[in-house]
């Protein structure tokens, strides 16, 4: 299998703002092409416009994003559909339309001008729909799924746009803890077979961990730290980013760091 071109996205003294109230302040990063990146931070910290503004859907009060170091602004909106995807916080599917529909919707920006369907659509609609366990509810109405056979739909869909980029934004939401991991397993399959660069925005850090090759923490409208889980998750880190006091012990799993809360009703033990 061919591996996707290694795209730079970078962000350079980003500011976002809603209304003329910053949220992003000012924030460098550069997304390692080829990794999977995962963004964590408290609520509310700005990881859902800092992902907006990543994929262009937020137009920069000041900086620039770069893909490949070129302004992202000014690239031609059908190329950036191919190189880049996203899967928003709460997307909206339009009335009635059902899961193979809605899948199939990913490949548009690989048609092109007044070219038909082709075998290849096909191909990644059916490889989509089969390895989320969609098949069987492929021709139900999207509206009518339950949340999380909804987001399943929606991970389908990103799957089958195949962007060399893909952002997305807590895609775990609404699953249960197996579809949780089966989806984090799908979207690092992708990475490490196709070369797709994965950005996504997770709440659970102990998930994040696991399947981050780098991990941004985000608060205060920057970013606090960013490295291998290994090298950046720190009792201060959790308590200066969450306001939390935690014990990190290993994964008995898989070696990575584990955050485990200490809470008023359940203290330390020693
Ligand atoms: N469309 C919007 N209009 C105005 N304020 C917004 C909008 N979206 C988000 N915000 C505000 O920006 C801040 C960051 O939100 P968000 O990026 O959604 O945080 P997170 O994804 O980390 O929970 C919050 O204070 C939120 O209220
Ligand atoms: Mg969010």
């Amino acid at each position: 299998m061919t591996r996707k071109p290694a795209h730079e996205l970078s962000a350079e003294g980003l500011t976002l703002a809603y209304d003329g109230r910053p949220v992003i302040s000012e924030l460098t990063l550069t997304i390692e092409p080829g990794a999977v990146t995962v963004i964590v931070g408290a609520n509310g910290c700005g990881k859902s416009t800092l992902l907006r503004g990543l994929a262009r859907l937020l137009k920069p009060v000041a900086g620039e994003v770069r893909l490949d170091g070129r302004q992202l602004r000014r690239e031609p909106g059908r190329r950036l559909a191919r190189v880049l995807g996203i899967l928003p916080q709460s997307p909206v599917a339009p009335e009635g339309v059902t899961v193979r529909d809605l899948v199939a919707r990913g490949r548009h920006p690989h048609q092109r001008f007044m070219q038909t369907w082709s075998s290849a659509d096909a191909a990644a609609v059916a490889t989509a729909l089969r390895s989320t366990g969609l098949e069987p509810l492929a021709h139900r109405r999207v509206d009518e799924l339950s949340g999380g056979q909804r987001q399943r739909a929606w991970i389908a869909m990103a799957l089958a746009q195949d962007p060399d980029i893909l952002l997305l934004d807590e895609p775990t939401t609404f699953l249960d803890v197996m579809h949780q991991l089966e989806v984090l397993d799908l979207l690092h399959e992708a990475n490490r077979t196709r070369g797709t660069t994965v950005v996504m925005v997770l709440h659970d850090l102990n998930l994040a961990a696991r399947y981050a090759d780098r991990l941004v923490v985000m608060a205060g409208g920057g970013v606090l730290a960013e490295g291998a889980p290994r090298d950046v998750i720190s009792t201060e880190l959790v308590r200066e980013a969450f306001g939390l006091d935690a014990r990190i012990v290993d994964d008995p799993v898989c070696g990575a760091p584990m955050v485990v809360p200490i809470s008023r009703t359940h203290g330390a033990v020693a």
